[in-house]
């Protein structure tokens, strides 16, 4: 299982905070992730300063424009999902 952490804190907000989680929810629901993605959000993440949606994967840390979240996805879980 691996856990996708999406900053809802006011920066991130301001940034497409809810952009991002709905994106990640929906392809969730077209590749039928469920089972090996667990969707949460949280505040702050004290990642503030660099541009972008704070966003954390596993151990990851990443900042990522909301209208990206799409490619951002795919591009993490390619080889996530081809290990499956
Ligand atoms: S509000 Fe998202 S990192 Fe601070």
């Amino acid at each position: 299982m691996t856990e996708i952490d999406v900053c809802i804190g006011s920066a991130c907000h301001i940034r497409g905070a809810y952009n991002v989680v709905q994106t990640f929810q929906q392809m969730i629901e077209e590749k039928s992730l469920h089972g090996e993605i667990e969707l949460k959000t949280t505040f702050c993440m004290r990642e503030c300063h660099n541009p972008g949606v704070a966003v954390t994967v596993g151990e990851m840390k990443y900042n990522i424009p909301a209208d990206g979240a799409r490619d951002f996805f795919n591009s993490i879980f390619q080889v996530k999902i081809h290990r499956l």
